[in-house]
């Protein structure tokens, strides 16, 4: 289910080291020098492509502009050098959302990411009223799976053999921030 909110219950996050706002038709220049690196695009889906072109760019930013989806570039001095991104579940699952994030690699291990998903995550589960908050991790991402435990992840398990990536069989790594019950229900944090 597409929020038909976007990302206006969540217009910008200052999250000190780096700041979360929309995407703008002019992040392209600073969105295909971050993007095309083989290093980040295999810690994502394939949608995200390497080689990363102009033409890649151009079509993302095309839709983020206007995607009925939560999607946030992530800016560090004034440029767009990464992305946030939630994708809420339908029907029953309509209270949780997968995370997604990375960042262009020439700021990596300085606690940028760790410090954005700790403002992010409280704070867009409250907004987009979410019960849980997940991340699937590839094997072999590390820094991936630190920054989840950081930022209060519990790690629930894996998934064997779930992904194909650049031809390699991965397991997926399951985290996530949950609120235990309903509102009113027992076990709810008043
Ligand atoms: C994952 C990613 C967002 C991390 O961003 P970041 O800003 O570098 O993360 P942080 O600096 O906040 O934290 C990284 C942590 O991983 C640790 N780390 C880095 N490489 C590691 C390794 N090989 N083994 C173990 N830990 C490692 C760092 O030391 C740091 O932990 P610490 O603060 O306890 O020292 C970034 O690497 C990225 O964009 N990757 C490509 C896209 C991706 O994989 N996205 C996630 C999809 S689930």
């Amino acid at each position: 289910m597409h929020d038909p909110l976007g990302n206006e219950r969540m217009p910008r996050l200052d999250c000190g080291a780096a700041v979360l706002r929309p995407w703008q038709m002019d992040d392209l220049d600073s969105l295909v020098a971050s993007a095309n690196d083989e290093s980040v695009s295999r810690g994502l889906r394939d949608r995200f492509p390497y080689p990363y072109s102009g033409d890649d760019g151009r079509a993302w930013l095309a839709y983020a502009v206007r995607a009925s989806e939560p999607l946030w570039a992530l800016e560090i001095d004034g440029a767009a050098v990464g992305g946030v991104s939630l994708h809420p579940g339908s029907d029953v699952h309509r209270h949780a959302a997968e995370l997604g994030y990375w960042l262009a690699q020439r700021y990596w291990n300085r606690g940028v990411m760790s410090r954005v998903i700790a403002e992010f995550a409280p704070r867009a589960m409250r907004a987009y009223g979410l019960y849980r908050l997940y991340a699937a991790v590839y094997e072999g991402n590390p820094s991936s799976c630190r920054v989840l435990e950081k930022c209060g992840f519990v790690h629930e398990g894996v998934n064997k053999s779930a992904v194909v990536k650049r031809g390699r069989l991965l397991d997926l790594h399951m985290y996530a921030r949950t609120v235990p019950a309903l509102p009113g229900e027992a076990g709810h944090a008043a």
